[in-house]
């Protein structure tokens, strides 16, 4: 099931100055920085409770977030956002069965040793949404 949005993630080509511009001029805390290698992204997370900011950087300068800032000409944007499910493998199926494309066959290692997995654009008026089950899935925060 669906239970909240769990972050809203835009992709950066300066990680960094994109960290500093948050904190400094947004006055957000940056609580987590992360590699997730599985999706070749740095990561760093902003707490907006009851939901939260992602940036996401191509980790070595590969992968798919490499691929959308090229495709921008280097540009940062609005990259995806994310339902947290408390039980992604049913939400999965439930959605596969009503004809829902995903990106990959099974829910991949994301941050804070979440699982997630991305819903084919086109199956959403243009926006590419992902699922994330937290590692704790019942909790709300
Ligand atoms: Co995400």
């Amino acid at each position: 099931m669906i239970v909240g949005l769990d972050h809203i993630a835009i992709a950066v080509s300066d990680l960094p100055a994109a960290v500093r511009r948050l904190v400094e001029d947004f006055g957000l805390n940056c609580t987590a920085t992360e590699d997730v290698k599985p999706a070749t992204t740095q990561v760093a997370f902003f707490p907006l409770p009851p939901t939260s900011i992602e940036l996401i950087h191509p980790l070595n300068g590969d992968g798919p977030v490499q691929r959308y800032l090229d495709k921008k000409g280097g540009r940062g944007g609005l990259h995806h956002i994310s339902f947290r499910s408390n039980d992604i493998d049913a939400d999965v199926a439930r959605l596969r069965a009503k004809g829902y494309q995903f990106l990959s066959d099974e829910p991949q290692p994301g941050a804070h040793h979440s699982r997630v997995i991305f819903i084919h654009p086109k199956d959403c008026d243009g926006v590419l949404v992902e699922l994330t089950e937290p590692a704790t899935a019942n909790e709300q925060s």
